[in-house]
């Protein structure tokens, strides 16, 4: 059973400082964050570590597809100076590293498959293996924008816990659908942008007993907060875990 809190830290705290990042992991916790969200992607070595855009160009200090470097060429690099200069230190860390250090703070964590195209299978290849030999004490769960890759981990770790996202190609399909590919995959929970949320929505996704969380461009005001959690939204990601008053879980 997965206890989704209130506020999930979107790739840590990105709005802080440089995302899918040890550090960024580490500023969530400094505001009680009590789970994080993180992409995870494999080099060419099937290395998960974490990166959110298909090329390494906007967050790291190379260029490409990280699909054509090892691991060790990957771990090098500064994913943190395109933020602040004084970040120069981060690089993007393995999931194996962060899975460590999530034991160590005792956080959950939200592992997004972020496959690039046609890596779908090695992705989850690779991180099932590592969380069946991490055996994690936290709780955790898989989501993805990705059918294919949660399809995938359905069939390599049949009990795990997974929340199919919803990207705004999904928002013109007829909702029922979307219900019906979450069931058949046993989702236990949805993900939404919050502009694209509404009460029906909601009271829809509960009959189907799914958890619903919502993301959004912006932080989500805390008045709009609120509302979502009164009707119904389990979690939030917010980029600034420093964004509310108080973190209410
Ligand atoms: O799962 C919420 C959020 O991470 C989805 O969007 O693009 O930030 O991975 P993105
Ligand atoms: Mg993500």
């Amino acid at each position: 059973m997965i206890n989704l809190p209130k506020v999930i830290g979107h790739r840590g705290a990105k709005d802080l400082v440089p995302e899918n990042t040890l550090i960024s992991i580490n500023e969530s916790i400094k505001y009680n964050v009590k789970w994080i969200e993180v992409d995870v992607k494999v080099s060419k070595d099937n290395i998960p570590f974490l990166l959110h855009d298909d090329l390494l160009d906007r967050t790291t200090t190379a260029t490409g597809n990280p699909c054509n470097y090892l691991y060790k060429e990957i771990k090098t690099l500064d994913a943190g100076s395109w933020f602040d200069k004084k970040f120069y230190f981060a690089y993007p860390p393995s999931l194996n590293e962060v899975l460590s250090f999530c034991s160590n703070k005792i956080l959950g964590i939200n592992i997004e498959l972020k496959p690039n195209k046609g890596k779908e299978k090695e992705n989850v290849i690779a991180i099932s293996n590592l969380i069946n030999q991490f055996r994690p004490k936290f709780q955790y769960y898989f989501s993805s924008f990705d059918y294919l890759s949660l399809k995938l981990m359905r069939r390599y770790m049949p009990g795990s816990g997974l929340g199919y996202l919803l990207d705004n190609s999904n928002y013109k399909k007829d909702f029922n659908s979307i219900i019906r590919k979450c069931i058949n995959l046993k989702c236990f929970s949805i993900g939404f942008n919050k502009n694209f949320i509404n009460k029906n929505i909601i009271k829809l996704c509960k009959k189907n007993n799914l958890a619903i969380t919502v993301f959004s461009k912006r932080n989500i005001k805390y008045k709009s907060a609120l509302k979502l959690w009164e009707n119904g939204v389990d979690s939030i990601f917010l980029d600034n875990p420093n964004y509310y008053e108080k973190i209410l879980d």
